[in-house]
């Protein structure tokens, strides 16, 4: 994504001419970007024996997740649907891994004909997963009282979650182990989504540690996803670096003292997609009220929930026209709810009908949480790729 001509370019096109090709809304997708925050993660991770799980909830496309899959990356699933889509991205059984919650009798004998791996998340899963497989491996998902996130909603460590077992349980989930003939070879831990700040996670991966030294037969370990981005520009990044630094040497520190070399598992979902997605959107509607001024367009929160349901922060700019005389806006969607809001206030350059807005950072948690409310359509998904602008 650059500007050129005072207009926003995705590859050589530029956003005018792919909403003019594909229509509007539309969701655009960028491979390089993908590439680029895969390969940044490998990079700055140096443990070897690491093992990236894409959390494909973010962005479930099946050609982004082939292109994960041709950078090395495996997946993390959460449902039938997510694996089915896996297995159609041509991921092997033994490189997917589902850590689900409340799950259906029905689900959990679709994952085990699969021969998917599993991360058991609570007691009655250890139960129906051993009544389903005794005899086998598994995995559990434990609670250590750690949480965070960019909202209430996505904290998924500490009291308030549901998600995992807690500490005080682990006695009962051995016992169920020992019944089914099960074995732990791994424990898995998530805390939350979109964390910037890299001394939590790495808290929480300490405490997985600690934990750690009380189950003699691991393989690995998995410090689940989480790791944020920037969605206002004041933000800071995560420093990947030292976060990579610091989980590699506590890795080796934690293998030493346990005798045996791990695999570490990391679950990113957000972190290899946010980034490369946006959503365009036409203007449909100015609106200069007395006291505000109002800017629609043809897209709502249909199609990107993110910041009715999270009050999230997604960076708007006008593609047709990027530097100009600005106004102070809302830029609001089609949508009959006057929560249908992507931002307050913004200072945009001057709208007029026609002219193509651009919301950033729609990668992850965009597409995939869309509807048809309102009874209006999906929209469209391109990828662009060297040069190449494709429908997917
Ligand atoms: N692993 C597990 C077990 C998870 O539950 C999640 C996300 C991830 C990995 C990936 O987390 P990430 O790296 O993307 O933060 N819809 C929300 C985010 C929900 C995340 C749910 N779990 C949003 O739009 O912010």
């Amino acid at each position: 994504m650059y500007i050129k001509n005072n207009q926003l370019f995705l590859g050589k096109f530029s956003a005018k001419f792919l909403a003019k090709k594909f229509g509007t809304p539309l969701y655009v997708y960028e491979a390089e970007t993908i590439r680029r925050n895969y390969l940044e993660l490998i990079k700055n991770i140096t443990y070897p024996k690491l093992h990236i799980h894409y959390a494909c909830k973010a962005n479930t496309n099946v050609i982004i997740l082939k292109l994960l899959r041709y950078l090395g990356a495996k997946v993390e699933t959460v449902s039938r649907g997510e694996i089915i889509l896996a297995l159609k991205a041509g991921f092997k059984s033994k490189d997917i891994v589902y850590t689900s919650t409340s799950v259906s009798r029905d689900e959990m004998l679709f994952v085990v004909k699969n021969k998917v791996k599993v991360n058991l998340d609570s007691l009655s899963q250890i139960e129906l997963y051993g009544k389903i497989n005794p005899n086998t491996d598994i995995g559990i998902r434990i609670n250590q009282g750690i949480g965070a996130g960019h909202h209430s909603h996505v904290i998924t460590g500490g009291v308030m979650s549901k998600f995992g077992i807690p500490l005080e349980h682990l006695p009962q989930a051995r016992k169920l182990v020992k019944k089914y003939k099960l074995k732990i070879v791994s424990l898995h831990q998530h805390i939350g989504s979109n964390v910037l700040d890299k001394n939590i996670l790495l808290k929480a991966c300490d405490k997985l540690f600690e934990t750690a030294l009380n189950f003699p037969d691991l393989i690995s370990l998995d410090f689940g996803g989480g790791l944020g981005v920037p969605y206002l520009t004041k933000e800071k990044s995560l420093d990947l670096k030292l976060f990579g630094l610091g989980i590699t040497e506590r890795m080796n520190n934690f293998c030493k003292k346990y005798g045996r070399e791990l695999t570490m598992v990391l679950e990113p979902g957000r972190f290899l997609v946010a980034q490369s997605g946006i959503i365009l959107t036409t203007v449909t509607e100015m609106k200069i009220n007395p006291k505000r001024t109002f800017v629609g367009v043809d897209t709502g929160f249909n199609h990107l929930i993110r910041p009715a349901m999270y009050g999230s922060y997604h960076e708007i700019i006008n593609a047709s026209k990027i530097e100009g005389t600005k106004i102070k806006a809302d830029i609001v969607g089609n949508i009959c709810e006057s929560g249908d809001v992507f931002g307050r206030d913004r200072k945009i350059t001057y709208p007029k009908v026609g002219d193509i807005l651009a919301i950033l950072n729609a990668g992850a948690y965009g597409y995939v949480m869309a509807s048809q409310y309102n009874s209006r359509p999906l929209p469209e998904q391109i990828l662009i790729d060297r040069n190449s602008s494709k429908l997917i």
